[in-house]
């Protein structure tokens, strides 16, 4: 089979090198330009230093960019909506990493963004994200918008009770763990080594714009609301996500794996972790580095009509570069997990 050109717009950054990494070892990719404008004309590696031996290529300008099959974008937020029309003239099919076109209602993008969408007809031409939730869409589309990664492990842990219509949907509470590479690569004062060091913050206690998401992909027969908050944490990589989830009938254990079984038994990328002994109980993100899994769990709360969910991810594998391959295989017509069947790493 002739292999698919692949290009990666802003490729210096985080979730550009876990692309790479994915794309340079996929079976049926040529990986063919990387571009970075501060970088242009260095070897991949000066940015991202494990991919030392592993490719001879060097950064390109954005204006050297030549056509492509398909068209990965992983640039900063509002950047792909100025410049989509010109990428569309590079490749038939883009993936696109960043939020501009995951919202899909233009007065709810204006909420969260605080601005207008310059390109608001692309926000229905691409697909969420989520494989799990839309591939049957993504298999006829050639647009893909990556979700967020704090929405991608809140909608996966939550999404068969929504589906069902099991919640009762007022009283939700997420609180998202998330590691510093969610902050991309560049350096801010909260980012400085002494004032992140051993930190627990409350970053975002109310407003996080991935609630929108959420509320978008779970709302069925009415709109829901969700009560969402984000902690930064010591670690580099990883989303933890404790979600008190409230059920308009009581439920028991053997009903949550019931539900659970139901949606992911089939998944190739969603593993349901709840042991009753051992200290690996629960979904935990350390065991997810570098992997494309989603890991989901949950405790069953005897007193009252709340289940307790906890999921997990890598936020730069299955929150953006691996969600990103996934999609990339089935807007192709391969193999969904083609180039993503590795585990995490023990111990770490
Ligand atoms: N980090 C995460 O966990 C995560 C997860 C899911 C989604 N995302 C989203 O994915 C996108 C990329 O995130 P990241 O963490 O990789 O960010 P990053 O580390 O800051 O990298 C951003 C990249 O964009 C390039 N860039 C900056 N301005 C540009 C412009 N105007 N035109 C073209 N390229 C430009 C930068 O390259 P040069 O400056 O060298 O040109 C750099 O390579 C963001 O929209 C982010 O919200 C991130």
């Amino acid at each position: 089979m002739e292999k698919i050109r692949a290009s990666i717009i802003g490729g210096s950054g985080y979730t550009g090198g876990e692309l790479i990494r994915l794309l340079l070892f996929h079976p049926n990719v040529e990986l063919c330009e990387i571009t970075s404008e501060s970088l242009v004309g260095k070897y991949i590696y000066k940015a991202h230093p494990n991919l030392r031996k592993s490719t001879n290529l060097k950064f390109s300008s954005l204006s050297e960019i030549e056509n492509c099959d398909v068209l990965f974008l992983c640039m900063p937020h509002g950047q792909s909506q100025k410049s989509i029309e010109t990428y569309k003239q590079k490749a038939g099919k883009i993936i696109d990493l960043a939020a501009d076109f995951r919202l899909k209602d233009l007065a709810e993008y204006e909420k969260w963004y605080g601005h207008s969408n310059s390109n608001p007809t692309a926000l229905s031409e691409f697909v969420y994200g989520i494989p799990e939730l839309h591939r049957d869409e993504m298999k006829s589309s050639d647009f893909v918008s990556s979700a967020g990664c704090n929405a991608t492990v809140s909608i996966l842990s939550m999404y068969p009770f929504y589906k069902e219509g099991l919640v009762d949907t007022e009283r939700t509470v997420i609180e998202v763990k998330v590691g510093t590479s969610e902050g991309g690569n560049k350096y801010s004062a909260s980012s400085h080594h002494p004032e992140r060091s051993g930190s627990l913050r409350s970053y975002m206690p109310l407003q996080h714009r991935h609630s929108a998401e959420i509320v978008q992909e779970l709302s069925f027969d009415e709109k829901i609301s969700v009560n969402f908050s984000a902690t930064s944490v010591d670690m580099v990589r990883g989303v933890l996500a404790t979600i008190h989830l409230f059920t308009n009938e009581k439920l028991n254990d053997k009903d949550v794996w019931k539900l659970y079984r139901k949606y992911y038994y089939d998944e190739p990328f969603i593993r349901i972790v709840k042991e009753r002994e051992g200290i690996y109980r629960y979904p935990e993100p350390k065991l997810l580095i570098g992997s494309n899994y989603c890991d989901v769990g949950f405790a069953v709360d005897d007193t009252s009509n709340r289940i307790v969910l906890i999921g997990a991810i890598d936020n730069l594998m299955k929150g953006a570069a691996g969600q990103a391959v996934q999609a990339f295989n089935i807007i192709n017509g391969l193999e969904e997990t083609t180039g993503l069947t590795f585990p995490g790493f023990h111990p770490i």
